[in-house]
């Protein structure tokens, strides 16, 4: 079995549509985000102010390596294309689905988020800047996208019937 993985820009429900089908497939939510920040003991921003967002791609990379090919739901930072070896690895993935949402939407979520190095105090304009230069990798790696702004039971279900 492998996983079934879940992209998307920040904010768009990538952690909650993980927890419910982990839930209704029954299989472990891995959430590469918390993984980092359990195994380093620093948070998002204290691993990007001391290390630098390059490293943290790097322990991205390294994470997804440990959990592609286990029988989990995966679910990913919304940066996880910006590197082209974790582009790579989830070109070669199966079951990756792109969970969109219209940019205005998120970005009343995300901009005054201080966790989210990438989205603090960016204007609409600079994250939707962001956004169409990874659009073009989330579609590039998608087995199928899905429209996530409806409710989580309807976007879990459609995943589900995908498979
Ligand atoms: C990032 C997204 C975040 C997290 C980090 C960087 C990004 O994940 O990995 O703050 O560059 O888009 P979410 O998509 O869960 O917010």
């Amino acid at each position: 079995m492998m996983s079934i993985v879940l992209v998307g820009f920040m904010g768009v429900g990538k952690t909650t549509i993980g927890e419910l089908l982990s839930e209704k497939c029954n299989k472990s939510l891995v959430d590469i985000d918390s993984y980092i920040v359990n195994t380093m003991k620093l948070s998002i921003p204290e691993i990007f102010d001391k290390y630098g967002e390059q490293y943290f791609r790097d322990l991205e990379t390294k994470a997804l390596l440990e959990w592609i090919d286990k029988d989990v739901i995966i679910s990913t930072g919304g940066g996880i294309v910006e590197s082209t070896s974790t582009k790579r690895i989830l070109n070669k993935t199966r079951h990756v689905f792109w969970l969109k949402c219209d940019i205005e939407v998120v970005f009343k979520r995300i901009q005054q988020d201080n966790n989210r190095p990438n989205a603090n105090g960016k204007s609409l304009k600079e994250l939707k800047a962001l956004y169409s230069k990874r659009e073009l990798s989330y579609n590039e790696i998608a087995f199928k996208q899905i429209d996530a702004d409806r409710p989580i039971e309807v976007v879990a279900n459609e995943i589900i019937e995908s498979l």
